[in-house]
């Protein structure tokens, strides 16, 4: 190894190019079984950048619960990772971009093309007037619901196309004894929120809620919470126990019907349980909302005063090519964030996010940080208890608001 070093050093001095060397820390939560996907990407960084060797420091827990703590304290206390993890969007903008903590990757996307590779739509997402803050490596459907078609069958009911249609299919699978819609941690019932809440309100109301011309305490918005409400009567009672896989897995072994999950579910069936999309596991638009496909993505910027910024620049360019995006996302269950992506490396599932984000009407999730500062959706896990525990769509509607006037939402 170290004989590469030298003569890669070498080499540079020779031609005048310098050749990221040293470590470089990739910081996420893609820890375990959602590891392949980054596993793939470093394993190709460090293919093609065999001076520099990745240090891949994860913190568990779906959608970033544990892995947002331990960067903020890391941030805060001056040891920032080379690069970590965050959603494109608000996260990342209404955070350490707000604070000053990152740099500004234009240069890169003129270097790279990247401005023209990527769609407008999510260019204005991870921008603002003063610069450009991350790349994207993908992009992730949040309204999802997914199923097993052959047990559907066994137990006589079809696929709901509306939450009306769950809750009168719900009696008869509490009574074959499955449990009708699965539920896990407070994150992933959040999730099942934002999914029902676009179904209740519609593209243009649910938008609203983020620009804050919607107020949460609107009587638009506080139906969200009844429907909600009765579809959380048709879930497990264990939910609180439960990852997102661990709710997947149910569904898988037919002891659930449905769950409403982003596609890295797909991921997960497909990469790690080895099913095959259509017949193993099958999914649609959640109940309500066919037509609109509400998007997230995974980002990764240039935090500053980070101990190897031209591995990390290295890293963010590896991450916005079309093969850094080609190697990742056929694991991962997203779809590549560019336009050019060679979708004849993707399976069924990922082929029909494909098109949908193609025709489809585009919101952004709250649960995983597009459309709110990290400050409201942090906040949002209270309001979640405070109606877990009440049951009172108004108390959780008046503490929304509450914090988004608070955190100034929208603003
Ligand atoms: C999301 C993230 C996905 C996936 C998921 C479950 O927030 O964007 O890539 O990791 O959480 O942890």
């Amino acid at each position: 190894m170290r004989r590469i070093l030298v003569w890669i050093a070498s080499l540079a001095l020779a031609t005048g190019v310098a050749y990221a060397q040293g470590e470089l820390e990739i910081f996420s939560w893609w820890a375990g079984d959602e590891g392949p996907a980054l596993e793939a990407l470093i394993d190709l960084f460090e293919q093609q950048n065999p001076g520099i060797e990745v240090i891949n420091a994860t913190v568990t827990g779906g959608s970033g619960v544990n892995a947002r703590a331990v960067l903020k304290t890391r941030m805060l206390g001056g040891d920032p990772p080379d690069s970590f993890q965050v959603h494109a969007g608000q996260e990342l903008i209404g955070t350490w971009v707000a604070a000053q903590r990152m740099e500004d990757i234009t240069f890169l996307f003129e270097e790279e093309g990247f401005f023209d590779a990527f769609p407008p739509g999510l260019v204005d997402l991870i921008s603002t007037e003063e610069g450009t803050w991350s790349v994207p490596v993908n992009i992730h459907r949040s309204n999802v619901m997914w199923y097993v078609p052959a047990k559907l069958e066994e137990w006589g009911v079809e696929a709901p196309a509306t939450w009306d249609d769950f809750l009168a299919i719900c009696p008869t699978l509490q009574a074959a004894g499955v449990t009708p819609i699965v539920v896990g941690e407070n994150w992933t019932q959040q999730h099942l929120w934002e999914s029902v809440a676009l179904a209740v309100l519609g593209t243009d109301d649910y938008a609203a809620l983020w620009t804050g011309e919607l107020s949460f305490t609107d009587p638009k918005a506080t139906a969200v919470w009844d429907t909600f409400g009765q579809i959380l009567d048709c879930s497990n009672e264990d939910a609180a126990g439960l990852s997102w896989q661990q709710a997947t897995d149910r569904v898988v072994n037919g002891t659930a019907a449905f769950n409403v999950m982003g596609d890295w579910a797909a991921g997960y069936m497909v990469t790690t349980l080895g099913l095959e999309p259509g017949t193993g596991f099958a999914w649609q638009a959640s109940p309500g909302t066919s037509g609109t496909f509400m998007m997230l993505a995974d980002a990764f910027g240039l935090p500053e005063g980070i101990a190897n910024r031209d591995a990390a620049v290295a890293w963010l360019r590896l991450l916005g090519s079309k093969e850094g995006q080609d190697t990742f996302n056929p694991l991962k269950g997203s779809i590549s964030a560019r336009l050019d992506s060679d979708l004849d490396m993707y399976n069924a599932y990922s082929r029909s996010a494909a098109a949908d984000w193609q025709n489809d009407a585009i919101v952004g999730s709250l649960v995983h940080g597009a459309v709110a500062k990290e400050a409201f959706m942090s906040e949002f896990a209270t309001v979640m208890e405070i109606f877990l525990a009440s049951r009172s769509g108004e108390q959780a509607a008046n503490a929304a608001q509450a914090i988004a006037n608070q955190v100034g939402l929208g603003r």
